[in-house]
């Protein structure tokens, strides 16, 4: 198999929207009544969830009827949020043809679909015109792409001129192993984290200049310290999160997410860059 294929299956889990609709039925939601918040556990698959994801575009400063582009946009949680929020057009971009599907499918149940459009794709051959796009987002994506002089010049290519890029990724100490499997891998045949300083002469080289770089590292173990609580008093898991898109594993790889954060060894940051 190779390592394009392997990513692709990491994020294919079989059966993903009937799992959940089961999940959204043990709160008496069904696709007729659902709201952007009920997904809000499951579609936003990246560490601090939904306020990662309103921090992260409050500080690109989208605006109303700006053309986005979200490279790796899963389940399309992040595009809603542009959307609903930010009152944003937002393409979005996925490897995996489960999370496309299902996303657009959530899309119809909110009424939405004529407004969001996602794609499946992959971030290293962007299909669209130069200088379409008046921001880029990406969170959590890059930890799966080797390439990443190839990901960040095509993204620069399809952005307009003084355009913006936010990412919120996970980034690596020099010189230090992870801990495996992690929610975006099982082991690092599939796992090509940049440190802060290879990210950013990675954005310079792809023709953007650096804003801001702020590691977000003591936030998301925080943030993950009172969901577990939560989940904790609560007696398990809510109906819908991490364990619906990645299975009984998820305990397992989360575990290893902090224990990587808190050891130093992974951090997440929040990054902001500008098309010169
Ligand atoms: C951890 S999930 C994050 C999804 C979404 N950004 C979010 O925060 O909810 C990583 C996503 O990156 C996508 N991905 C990985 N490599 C990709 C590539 N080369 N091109 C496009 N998407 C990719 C995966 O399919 C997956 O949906």
């Amino acid at each position: 198999m190779t390592k394009h294929d392997a990513i692709k299956q990491h994020y294919s889990m079989q059966g993903l929207l009937e799992k959940i609709k089961a999940g959204l039925a043990l709160r008496e939601k069904t696709p007729d009544n659902v709201e952007p918040s009920d997904l809000a556990m499951v579609d936003e698959f990246h560490v601090r969830g939904r306020d990662a994801t309103l921090d992260l575009f409050r500080t690109l400063k989208i605006k109303p009827g700006d053309q986005v582009l979200d490279v790796g946009s899963g389940l399309g949680g992040p595009a809603r949020v542009a959307f609903n929020q930010f009152a944003a057009n937002v393409t979005g971009i996925d490897l995996s043809d489960v999370y496309t599907e299902v996303g657009n499918e959530l899309n119809r149940w909110l009424n939405i679909s004529d407004r969001i459009r996602l794609i499946q794709g992959n971030a290293l051959d962007l299909p669209f015109d130069s200088a379409t796009f008046d921001s880029c987002y990406s969170l959590h994506v890059s930890m799966n792409i080797e390439d990443k002089a190839g990901l960040y010049s095509g993204i620069c290519r399809v952005l307009k001129p003084g355009a913006k890029l936010g990412i919120y990724d996970i980034l690596k100490s020099e010189n230090e192993e992870l801990l495996f499997p992690v929610p975006w891998a099982d082991d690092n045949s599939t796992s090509f984290l940049a440190s802060p300083e290879e990210l950013g002469v990675l954005l310079s080289n792809a023709g953007f200049q650096l804003e801001s770089m702020e590691d977000d590292s003591q936030k998301c173990l925080s943030w993950m310290k009172r969901a577990r609580e939560k989940n904790n008093k609560a007696g398990g898991a809510p109906p819908l999160g991490l364990h619906t898109i990645l299975g009984p594993s998820a305990p397992d790889r989360v575990r290893n997410l902090v224990k990587n954060i808190s050891a130093g060894t992974a951090r997440v940051a929040q990054i902001i860059a500008r098309k010169v």
